[in-house]
């Protein structure tokens, strides 16, 4: 790639027109943003009959601020829509999933008809071990198909999940199972990874150490390996949900009854659960997947490669795609299970028609090699998407020209777990497109730009992004915490929801998406917080105190770089590294694997104000090689020199 190529694809006046393949589509929406505009509460009344309600609903916003209920009095079942619904229209066969494991050869092809047997079973399975409607059931489990299964059968019975990412570490599943005071978990005896299995359920029985109300565990077998066994509390799926009737009856529950809840991190250690309802979330992820992939639901084969334990695959896994009754592919493993070019191999298979995942995964991809793709039938392509951080440039265009063929239109989705539904992206068709940019909000959304004082920037301009009405789809609060949630999103510019991005109008009035403004940090498309990380680094006995920056990193967006002092005790050390990797571990353990610091620097002291806060702005400098700014209201500037200098000695303990 020459410096002048990427000028010109950096160059904001670069747009790709709408693509003539999508005219049809054009020609049926033509309109719609305006329509929107003029009316949005009547737009999203419209959009709601994509539903199947038992009662339709006659209201459709209420609004006090930051309180929303949307489609109030209308009641509905939500698996009823995403599956029920398809088969009693005749549409049964359907493939509803095409499932490919990690890097065994195992598939299983699962039709609609199939889905509602097992759907209805698990209902009955989880009925019988005492799950009510409200109750709220903890799902920790692979990429198999019983994991959506388990969702499903969870809110076909009114019930409430919390989705936890298998990914996670006890202490983890622990605080956020103790949070929602959930009483069942489904789970699983292991996980595959490229190729080898590893166990999943330790980890629940660890966690439930400290979660007394959990009543009883269900347990997918998964792997042929052995697992402790607490005869009263954990239960076998296939001795408690296969031999159920295959039939279920269904109750309605009114549109504001809660759906799930997903935890995700903000600004402080302590995870919120965003909490979602049923009617407005089910419409407004209806709509949006109908619209922004251009769904032809007879021929579509959609792969949103994502893992069901973010909202991602909440949103567009599960809900968006089975309402709109497509096709799917649900694959169980990493983007290298089985060889690097193990995604194409799935494309060309399966005809997928629609792939949807985040710009680390396209980087990822990229350093790959162009051969890769290239060996292969990609012709079945139709529309690529990218979600979960800002997209480079560089990416886009190598998506666009080495997996699309300067085909496909590539949408951009900006979104968050709180908004439940894609807010910004184009429409393939309507609107033009350009390489890193999320363009504009979707009909019926409205956002703004704003600077300090809340005043709409203007084009060319940058400041934080607002949501300035109310959407079906928006959280209704953080669970357990109306106030926080308040606080968080609607306090900062009053009236509107604060998003904690920044964004940029460019001189077309499009919008570009630019990162967190926060101390939220982005890492490979998943949201951890400075202050998280810092927690758990400070739970370490021999840490004294600890910041936690997101630099910029080439593959990953952001990565975790953690300026560490030990306690004195513990600083007896000439070669740091054994503490540092033993650090690495523990935040591992303690929260995640993603959250495993890139980088652990350890510093006699951390630069301060004289007001004692830790100067984060001055070590993400350091921490991506900027010289410094303005450090004269540091107590003693030194510090940072000093801390510059240990970076660069500590370089190579990268890995
Ligand atoms: C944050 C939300 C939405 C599903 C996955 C992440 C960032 C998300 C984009 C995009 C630029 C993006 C924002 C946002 N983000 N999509 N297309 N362009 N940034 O959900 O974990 O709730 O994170 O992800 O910073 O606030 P999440």
């Amino acid at each position: 790639m020459t410096e002048a190529k990427l000028e010109a694809w950096l160059d904001e006046s670069r747009a790709f027109p709408p693509s003539p393949a999508f005219t049809a589509q054009a020609n049926a929406t033509l309109g719609i943003y305006e329509t929107a505009e003029a009316d949005p509460e009547g737009w999203w009344r419209t959009q709601a009959d994509r539903l199947t309600w038992t009662n339709a609903p006659s209201k459709t916003l209420e609004w006090n601020p930051p309180f929303a209920t949307w489609f109030g009095d209308g009641t509905l079942n939500a698996a009823v829509n995403c599956v029920d619904r398809h088969v009693a229209a005749g549409r049964g066969d359907k493939v509803a999933f095409h499932w490919v494991a990690d890097a065994t050869n195992e598939t299983r092809t699962i039709t609609y008809a199939q889905l509602g047997v097992l759907v209805a079973q698990a209902a009955h399975g989880l009925t019988q071990l005492g799950v009510r409607s409200g109750d709220r059931v903890a799902v920790y489990m692979p990429m198999i198909p019983e994991a959506v299964v388990a969702m499903l059968a969870i809110v076909r019975l009114g019930a409430v999940h919390s989705v936890i990412f298998g990914g996670f570490s006890a202490d983890a599943l622990a605080s956020r199972i103790i949070d929602a005071d959930c009483t069942f978990v489904v789970t699983a005896d292991g996980a595959f990874r490229r190729g080898s299995a590893s166990p999943l359920k330790p980890a629940v029985d660890e966690a439930l150490l400290t979660c007394p109300n959990v009543k009883a565990v269900l347990v997918v077998k998964r792997t042929s390996g052995d697992v402790e066994w607490t005869q009263s509390r954990d239960h076998w799926w296939h001795d408690v949900v296969d031999g159920q009737p295959t039939t279920h009856e269904a109750a309605s529950f009114p549109a504001e009854h809660p759906l799930f809840i997903m935890y995700t991190s903000g600004t402080t250690a302590k995870p919120k659960g965003i909490f979602h309802t049923t009617g407005g979330y089910l419409t407004q992820v209806a709509t949006s997947y109908y619209y922004v992939f251009d769904v032809k639901s007879a021929t579509d084969v959609c792969w949103t490669a994502a893992d069901i334990g973010w909202i991602t695959g909440h949103s567009y896994i599960v809900y968006g795609p089975l309402i709109n009754g497509v096709t799917q592919v649900l694959y169980e493993g990493l983007p290298d299970s089985g060889g690097r070019d193990r995604w194409w191999r799935i494309v060309a298979e399966y005809g997928v028609t629609m792939l949807y995942t985040a710009p680390t995964a396209i980087r990822t991809l990229m350093k790959w090699g162009d051969e890769l793709p290239a060996a292969h039938d990609l012709s079945s392509l139709r529309i690529l998407g990218s979600v979960g951080e800002p997209i480079n440039p560089e990416a886009w265009m190598w998506y666009r020209e080495h997996v699309g063929r300067n085909r496909c239109p590539i949408v951009d989705t900006w979104w968050q777990t709180e908004t439940g539904a894609l807010m910004i992206a184009p429409l393939p068709g309507l609107t033009a497109t350009k390489p890193g940019a999320a363009m504009r909000a979707l009909p019926g959304i409205s956002v703004d730009v704003v600077d300090n004082d809340g005043v709409t920037v203007g084009n060319g301009e940058g400041g934080y992004l607002v949501i300035t009405k109310p959407w079906p789809s928006m959280t209704r609060g953080i669970y357990g915490d109306p106030e926080r949630f308040a606080e968080t999103y609607w306090s900062r510019f009053p009236g509107v929801y604060f998003a904690g991005d920044g964004a940029k109008r460019d001189l077309d009035g499009d919008l570009w998406l630019l990162g967190r403004v926060d101390d939220v940090m982005n890492i490979s498309g998943h949201r951890l917080s400075t202050t998280e990380v810092e927690h758990a680094l400070v739970g370490h006995p021999a840490v004294a105190e600890a910041a936690v920056v997101g630099a910029s990193d080439e593959t990953t967006g952001q990565a975790i770089v953690a300026f560490v002092t030990l306690k004195l005790a513990a600083d007896d050390h000439s070669d740091h590294a054994a503490i540092i990797d033993e650090l690495r571990h523990h935040v591992a353990t303690t929260i995640s694997p993603i959250a495993k610091p890139r980088q652990i620097i350890m510093t006699p002291e951390l630069p301060k104000t004289r007001s004692g806060k830790i100067m984060r702005r001055l070590l993400r400098d350091v921490a991506e090689h900027r010289s410094m700014g303005d450090v004269t209201t540091l107590t003693d500037p030194s510090v940072v020199a000093m801390i510059a200098g240990l970076m660069e000695t500590h370089a190579s303990s990268e890995d």
